[in-house]
């Protein structure tokens, strides 16, 4: 049986959009047909998105994306002012990002473990595998822990999963986990710092369920940390309000894509009169049979008044090919320049001073 160490000795590495000029092959792909040219549309449109001075622009994610190699784009988003606030997993942002500012890395799996025949031996080892990626599950503990200390030290009360993924962040920075420390850079502390808010719904649903369960078990009748679901989609709805004219980047599917165009109607409800979100991009590989959410067309959402049609698309792809492409094309092409950082988690925020 192979050691641990000889099955985690091959980090994932995280593809670095700044190194590779993609503008040139996105726009030949124009020209193309089938999903190539569906990839460049919805390229041009996140371009479009940015480049329009009124558009705030929220990144869904769902899938496990960190785990994949996509981490740095995400953080170049946010450093780059390209995206104003993000709604995820919480496995992206907990078990995968969160995990990985920590000081652990995720591991390539080699062909034979990706077959599936060795998960007893994985199992004996504790070590978890996501398709053709591996985790050290004790280490993945320690994550679930460190959820459940940071619960610990917060006030005991209803939080958002914006309030407590800010929490997060500060807990990096005084833990010196930050790359002017020597620590790996991070979703979370690129956001803390930039104050684009990150929203997870289901954030009970990942690592730091099991901390927010291990901290309410030990306060048993005191008060104590809980989520609240409700209290981040009405602090998101009062970003749609505050900047009406938005765009969606959506990986996969999921909560995130529902929620964040669901706002839509919230403000509705509210009595507001928010337009439909303007732009829209989803790279998916669900396909229309199901019914479901996450393969529902955006064509689909303009029914239910969530998406405008004039600049949707869809592009049927894994994400880990699309991503790079769509993200790299607009960022080659400099459509942020001219963007300032929202700072949309400023308005979320009581004023102090
Ligand atoms: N995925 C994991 O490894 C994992 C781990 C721990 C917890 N969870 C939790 O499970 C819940 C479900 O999350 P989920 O992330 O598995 O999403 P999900 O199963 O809800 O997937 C949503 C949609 O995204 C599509 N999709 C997923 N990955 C894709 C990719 N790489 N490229 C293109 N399309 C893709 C799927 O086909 C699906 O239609 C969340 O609450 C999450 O926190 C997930």
């Amino acid at each position: 049986m192979p050691t641990k160490q000889e099955l985690l000795n091959n980090p994932i590495q995280h593809i670095d959009i700044k190194q590779h000029n993609v503008v040139a092959l996105v726009d030949a792909m124009q020209q193309m047909a089938y999903s190539s040219r569906d990839l460049a549309r919805a390229a041009s449109i996140y371009e479009r998105m940015l480049r329009d001075q009124e558009c705030g622009v929220i990144l869904c994610l769902a899938g496990s994306l960190i785990s994949a190699g996509l981490k740095q784009i995400f953080i170049d988003l946010i450093r780059n002012h390209m995206v104003d606030a993000i709604v995820s997993t919480g496995a992206n942002i907990v078990d995968q990002d969160f995990f990985e500012a920590l000081g652990f890395k995720h591991w390539i799996a080699d062909d034979l473990l990706k077959q599936g025949t060795e998960d007893a031996t994985l199992r004996e080892l504790m070590i978890d595998r996501i398709y053709d990626t591996l985790i050290d599950e004790e280490e993945l503990r320690i994550c679930d822990e460190t959820t459940e200390k940071i619960a610990n030290s917060l006030d005991p009360r209803p939080h958002s999963s914006r309030e407590f993924i800010k929490a997060m962040g500060a807990y990096l920075e005084k833990e010196g986990k930050i790359p002017a420390k020597g620590g790996v850079d991070s979703m979370v502390y690129a956001a803390y710092q930039n104050d684009v808010p990150i929203f997870v719904p289901a954030f009970s649903d990942c690592s730091a369920g099991f901390g927010l369960v291990a901290h309410q078990h030990a306060r048993q009748d005191k008060p104590k940390v809980s989520i609240d679901s409700a209290k981040d989609f009405y602090e998101l709805t009062q970003l749609k309000i505050a900047n009406p004219t938005t765009g969606l980047l959506m990986i996969g599917g999921g909560v995130p894509k529902n929620f964040a165009q669901d706002i839509v109607v919230a403000a509705d409800v509210l009595g507001m009169d928010a337009p439909m979100h303007k732009y829209a991009v989803q790279i998916t590989v669900a396909d229309v049979r199901d019914g479901a959410l996450s393969s529902s067309t955006l064509k689909e959402a303009s029914s239910w008044g969530k998406v405008d049609t004039t600049y949707e698309q869809m592009v049927y792809s894994e994400a880990t090919m699309a991503l790079p492409l769509v993200t790299g094309y607009a960022y080659h092409k400099q459509a942020h320049a001219a963007r300032q950082g929202r700072r949309w988690a400023r308005l979320l925020e009581p004023v102090t001073a």
